[in-house]
């Protein structure tokens, strides 16, 4: 079994030959992508594995010729640019796996081992056609690659997403990625928050009504599913819909028809669903407030956003991401200095990215200079009410703020204590420490707390005391 490696990068290259060699691959290993085509030409090979960027050119635009050359040799593409363009124009390759660098070594040896066993089985590839840059998901984050390979995997097919996370993480930005990436783009998006809709309102405005059909209906009316023929039905906050409608969805989905409200007709279902909701629906289903049956009939695809503190590294590209489109929405055009960008980085944002974009979005505004310091992040910071990191309204005190928190965050079953506690001292240790400029001597005295006891749990909630001396 041999495997053709491209990678410009010889450490790289040494640690991938080295694991496919102790696994029994024979590998030949190149740098560009006229020595891939020399060697491709000339001999047999059970499986390609690819950087994308090379020194002669895009691994991933060039791949089209070799897949009409040799249709079953499995590709496995890795990539150091983690975006979901990358993902999304790796999986239309058909390529068998994308992996974001850096990766799993033994992954990767793992995927390789697989393409090659069922080598000629995988999907053909769809479409070439390229998708242009600006994509609106941002995230260099481990978490966030998760997020983009489930996205590029459903991009060509209809199957049912449930998108799950805490409000503020993108779950509306992602259903709306699927719908303009996919096979139904051309079609309409409808979205419905179903939450807001009343009880009684909520068939005729899922599945329309005929006129006359009740009191007040003037003319007919053509519901969302109807709207959204051809094309993607997003329903949103579907953790908060009413019982009796969430009766009527599951009816739906389960026969692929509907019938308007007061007619006869049955309409076939031509629609995508996507669902989204930042409730954990597993207690709600076991208190009786969402039905099993319809959350097996949505939870096809799961896709759960990660909330930002599980992905502090993508703060400062979003925050960067954020004062680009700020600028183009004609706020002046501002840059981040370093600074800034670690104090960012290191402030807690239960709203998730909403409540960062909001906050740039206040900065780009407010700020006195063109380059944001940390002195006006700072400000900027103690200019919000409540200081900063309990101030949404659902936090007006600790009480609801636990039962909000217990609401809308999903701790994995078991660790419930531990994260209610990491969610209680990030913000207390953030304000206290800002209080004493840093010094953790004070700080423990301020808390009444054992000074190493302090330290240890700033290192295991990876807090940085440095990070609130006077400087910063
Ligand atoms: N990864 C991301 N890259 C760029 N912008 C993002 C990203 N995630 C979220 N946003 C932006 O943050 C804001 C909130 O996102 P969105 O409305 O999709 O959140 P949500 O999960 O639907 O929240 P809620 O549960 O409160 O409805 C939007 O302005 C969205 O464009
Ligand atoms: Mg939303």
């Amino acid at each position: 079994m041999s495997v053709l490696l491209v990678e410009d990068d010889p450490s790289i290259a040494m640690v991938i030959t080295a694991a496919l060699e102790d696994e029994g691959f024979a590998v030949t290993h190149c740098e560009t992508l006229a020595q891939r085509d020399a060697y491709l030409r000339e001999r047999e090979f059970s499986a390609l594995v690819t950087d994308v960027m090379l020194p002669d050119g895009d691994g991933i635009e060039s791949l089209a010729a070799v897949r009409r050359d040799q249709p079953d040799l499995p590709v496995v593409i890795l990539s150091a640019q983690n975006t979901l363009d990358t993902a999304v124009r790796a999986s239309d390759t058909g390529a068998f796996e994308y992996f974001p660098k850096p990766f799993d070594i033994d992954e990767l040896v793992r995927t390789v081992r697989q393409a090659v066993g069922t080598r000629g089985m995988e999907m053909a590839s769809s479409d070439d056609e390229q998708l242009g840059d600006g994509m609106p998901l941002v995230g260099r984050s481990q978490a966030m690659q998760a997020v983009f390979r489930m996205i590029s995997r459903v991009l060509r097919n209809d199957l049912t997403v449930l998108i799950l996370g805490e409000s503020g993480t993108g779950k509306e930005l992602v259903a709306e990625a699927i719908h303009e990436l996919g096979n139904r783009r051309t079609g309409p998006f409808i979205a419905v928050n179903t939450a807001a809709i009343p009880g009684e309102l909520i068939e005729s405005e899922l599945f329309g009504h005929e006129k006359g059909a009740f009191t007040g209906a003037v003319a007919r009316h053509t519901g969302k599913f109807e709207q959204a023929a051809g094309g993607t039905l997003f329903l949103d906050e579907i953790g908060d819909m009413p019982m009796q409608a969430q009766t009527r969805l599951l009816r739906a989905l389960q026969s692929g028809t509907i019938r308007r409200v007061g007619g006869r007709e049955e309409v076939r279902l031509d629609v995508r669903i996507i669902a989204a909701t930042n409730k954990d629906l597993k207690p709600q289903i076991a208190a009786g407030l969402f039905r099993e049956d319809l959350f097996y009939r949505l939870n096809v695809v799961p896709i759960r956003m990660p909330p930002l503190r599980e992905r502090p590294e993508d703060i400062e590209t979003l925050a960067r991401h954020f004062l680009n489109l700020a600028a183009g929405e004609g706020l002046p055009r501002r840059t981040l200095a370093n600074d800034a960008a670690d104090l960012l980085s290191r402030q807690v944002w239960p709203g998730n990215v909403r409540e960062l974009r909001n906050f740039v979005y206040r900065l780009a505004l407010l700020a006195r200079d063109n380059q944001i310091d940390a002195a006006t992040v700072t400000d900027m910071i103690e200019a919000e009410p409540g200081d900063g990191d309990l101030h949404s309204d659902q936090a007006a005190d600790l009480d609801s703020a636990v039962r909000h928190w217990l609401d809308t965050s999903m701790p994995p079953p078991g660790t419930i204590h531990a994260e209610a506690v990491a969610a209680l001292e990030r913000p207390l240790f953030a304000a206290v420490l800002r209080q004493t400029g840093g010094n953790q001597l004070r700080a423990a005295n301020l808390l009444g707390i054992n000074r190493n006891t302090l330290r240890k749990r700033l290192s295991d909630l990876d807090i940085d005391p440095d990070g609130f001396s006077a400087r910063n």
